[in-house]
């Protein structure tokens, strides 16, 4: 799992002062705690009021407010910092009832296994750590983050929605970039049971078939050439949680058995194994390919696809959801201003048209992309249109001409734009056009009668 950060504040609560310098001594090694130690439960209190410690080692018995009642005000103030119960072997009773109030646990003074200490240290912080992440991950993928007003997003929404309240397994669908990976961790992630357990994403294309196929269920020891120890497949590491299956159309037959399987009856053998594996693991896949072309093709099994295409979710393209790109544009300068640190307000309007009028073959990802690198490039306070890919910005020069016009008329339009422009900038005078553009009075004479464009 993940490792520790670096440093830690451990306050540690003992009337002892002997007991602070012993457990100060014994995790010394360590060279990751700094230590504050007080002497009742009334300066515990008054420090975490002050600045609140990673870890609280806080003795049971005490002159003044006993641990009990010091562990209940702790878990008032902030129920998540993981306290460590001391306890003498004469309250022992009381230890027990501390882990009702949210102790993470306790150790029995004197301290006869020390390493026992350091383990219980270190696990309290690591799980204390993975519930801030799990937290922070919970935030990130609220569904305000996942940005669309067009009635398509409203649709995926409310499936997304449903999806979270039932058991059901999803599919995914959508072309390449319209975040299929983001609705799926949105649904894990928002779903209160399963959010606190793995998710597990398998990119189906990214393994040759064998491979794949021990990459989801696992395998024996000795299972096949190379297999020296067993291993744990994803299907059992996301356990209580949620698998995400990515590309689904691109396994072969023999797994995509094992698949149907394991949703018809959550049970699966590992690889060269015969023990049977139950696992209560929400199947989520995606695809941007057609699985009925595939199913036609002999490629994928129809059985399967039924099942899984029993609750679909189709993600629009960007193209058919363009009034979303405006608040996309928005929300990913945003996160690009904020990463880079750059003085960035907004973008200009023309900038703003031609991300409106280009296509994004790429989608959502294509457009994070291109805010990205404009958000880098900028030098001005607005996205200008210079900063835009040149993909994007040829959308605009493209406007200029329809397809089907002639070169002759398109010329022609262009000469009309600029007479017009030039008249105007000099108020109808024919001799300063004139001059202006390089050309004769008497050319100017005809050209203006011509396209009806006023001269003095
Ligand atoms: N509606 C949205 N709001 C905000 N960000 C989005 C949205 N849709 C996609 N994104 C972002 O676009 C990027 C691509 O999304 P994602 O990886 O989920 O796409 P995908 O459909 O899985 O693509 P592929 O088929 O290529 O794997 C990600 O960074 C994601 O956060
Ligand atoms: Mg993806």
């Amino acid at each position: 799992m993940s490792e520790l950060k670096s440093r830690y504040q451990i306050l540690i609560v003992d009337d002892d002062k002997n007991i602070a310098k012993l457990i100060e001594d014994t995790l010394k090694a360590e060279k990751k705690y700094d230590f504050t130690s007080v002497t009742n439960g009334e300066a515990c209190l008054k420090y975490i009021a002050e600045q609140m410690p990673d870890l609280i080692l806080l003795d049971i018995q005490m002159p003044g407010i006993d641990g009990i009642e010091t562990l209940r005000r702790i878990k008032e103030l902030d129920p998540r910092i993981p306290v460590i119960m001391i306890s003498g072997l004469d309250s022992l009773e009381k230890a027990v009832q501390s882990m009702k109030l949210g102790a993470y646990d306790y150790i029995a003074k004197p301290f006869k296994d020390k390493n026992r200490l350091a383990v219980t240290i270190r696990n309290a912080l690591m799980t204390r750590d993975l519930q801030n992440e799990i937290k922070e991950l919970k935030q990130k993928y609220e569904f305000e983050n996942i940005i669309g007003k067009s009635g398509a997003m409203k649709e995926v929404f409310k499936s997304m929605e449903k999806a979270i309240n039932s058991k059901i397994s999803v599919l995914i669908l959508g072309e390449s970039g319209t975040g299929k990976e983001l609705v799926a961790r949105a649904i894990h992630y928002n779903d209160k049971v399963r959010a606190n357990k793995p998710f597990v994403a398998v990119n189906c294309s990214a393994l040759p078939e064998t491979l794949l196929e021990s990459e989801l269920f696992g395998h024996e020891k000795g299972a096949f050439t190379g297999a020296m120890s067993r291993r744990i497949g994803k299907f059992e590491q996301a356990n209580g949680g949620t698998i995400f299956l990515d590309e689904i159309g691109l396994m072969s037959p023999a797994t995509q058995a094992k698949v149907l399987r394991v949703l018809e009856d959550k049970k699966f053998e590992r690889v060269g194994g015969n023990e049977l594996i139950e696992v209560d693991v929400r199947v989520i896949s995606a695809t941007n390919a057609n699985l009925e072309e595939a199913i036609k093709k002999n490629e994928f099994r129809e059985d399967l696809y039924y099942r899984l295409n029993k609750y679909p979710i189709k993600l629009p393209p960007l193209r058919d959801r363009k009034e979303d790109i405006p608040l996309l544009a928005a929300h990913f300068i945003r996160k690009y201003v904020e990463q880079e640190e750059k003085e960035i307000e907004g973008i200009s309007p023309e900038a703003l048209e031609l991300l409106m009028a280009y296509n994004w073959p790429g989608n959502v990802r294509e457009l994070e992309n291109a805010i990205e690198r404009a958000v880098v490039l900028a030098n001005t306070k607005e996205i200008m249109s210079k900063d835009l890919p040149a993909a994007v910005r040829s959308i605009g020069e493209r406007k200029i001409y329809e397809s089907d016009e002639t070169l002759a008329s398109w010329i022609e339009r262009l000469e009309e734009q600029a007479l017009r422009q030039a008249l105007l900038e000099n108020e109808g005078n024919i001799s300063k056009t004139a001059k202006k553009l390089g050309i004769g009075r008497a050319t100017i004479y005809r050209k203006a009668k011509k396209y009806g464009l006023p001269i003095n």
